[in-house]
């Protein structure tokens, strides 16, 4: 108890082994299209098994209870995988997990139970059908489910649709860095350490005051008066012949007359 982060770590490391070993009870739902990669996909819902997800919803006097469980008996039902249970307690089969279809996107996943009881007198009386959008939401194992829609007022296709937020379906984070930015970092990191260590130096040791507590402020400003001059030297090689870098040397004073010199650079 006396180091609470390193149970959480010690947690999502347990969580990740026992992820990596999953025999899988996501292979209880079985796939109507039975695809290596769908198999795949669905297995990323491994950690949100053995729930029973609840919404409920109220319109008019009607009002119903949903269950929904990943690849599992939702409210106790057999071979159910969404159930909606109603206020008398009658349960109607919405879709069943032994007829499956599963969509990935970057960071969603849709899943789809197909099979369930068929409407009475809605959508020419064909199986009901679940849809179940689980989002990403870094924030959460799981979150809770809530009802969309019902959509039976169409001939065909009708569908019952359903949210649910959680991280198993993130994107993975890609943990590699570039040699670039690895570099970058270094370089920075040594950048810094040499300011903060040379500003304290010279505050605290030498006893600088303003601009002088940069770090070898005169050797800066040195580099900063000769690469100016290269710079110059460089851009206006022409201009040079008239006006030689000798003459210029390291001083700061401002170049007279810059516009005459800049002269041969405009197109006659
Ligand atoms: C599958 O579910 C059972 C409980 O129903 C659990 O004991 C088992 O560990 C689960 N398997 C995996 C791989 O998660
Ligand atoms: C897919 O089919 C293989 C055998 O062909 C089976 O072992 C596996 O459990 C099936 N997976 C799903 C999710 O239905
Ligand atoms: C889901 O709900 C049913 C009915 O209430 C219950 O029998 C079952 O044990 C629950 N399953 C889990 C994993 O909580
Ligand atoms: C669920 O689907 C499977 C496979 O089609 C079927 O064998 C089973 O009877 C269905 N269960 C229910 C409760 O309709």
């Amino acid at each position: 108890m006396a180091h609470p982060p390193c149970w959480r770590l010690l947690a999502v490391f347990i969580l990740m082994v026992t992820e990596a070993h999953a025999s899988g009870n996501t292979t209880r739902c079985r796939l109507v299209h039975n695809t290596t990669s769908e198999s795949k996909v669905l297995s990323v819902l491994e950690p949100l098994t053995n729930q029973n997800f609840t919404a409920k919803t109220k319109v008019a006097d009607e009002e119903y209870t949903y269950v929904f469980q990943v690849c599992g008996d939702a409210d106790g039902m057999k071979d159910a995988g969404l159930v909606q249970r109603g206020k008398d307690g009658k349960q109607v089969l919405i879709g069943n997990y032994s007829l499956t279809q599963v969509v990935r996107g970057s960071d969603w996943l849709l899943l789809i139970y197909l099979g369930g009881e068929k409407y009475h007198e809605h959508c020419s009386k064909e199986p009901r059908k679940a849809m179940i959008m689980i989002s990403c939401d870094r924030s959460k194992v799981a979150g809770p489910l809530t009802v969309v829609l019902e959509d039976r007022e169409r001939d065909t296709e009708c569908f019952y649709l359903f949210e649910l937020d959680s991280s198993a379906v993130c994107p993975v984070i890609e943990s590699r860095l570039s040699t670039g930015s690895i570099l970058l970092i270094v370089c920075s990191s040594c950048l810094a350490v040499y300011l903060i260590t040379g500003f304290l130096y010279q505050r605290l040791i030498v006893g600088a005051k303003g601009v002088e507590q940069f770090p070898n402020y005169c050797f800066w400003t040195e580099i900063g008066n000769l690469s100016a001059d290269g710079c110059d030297f460089v851009c206006r090689s022409r201009g040079s012949r008239e006006d030689p870098p000798t003459y210029r040397g390291v001083s700061t004073e401002p170049l007279e007359e810059p516009e005459e010199r800049d002269d041969h650079l405009l197109p006659m």
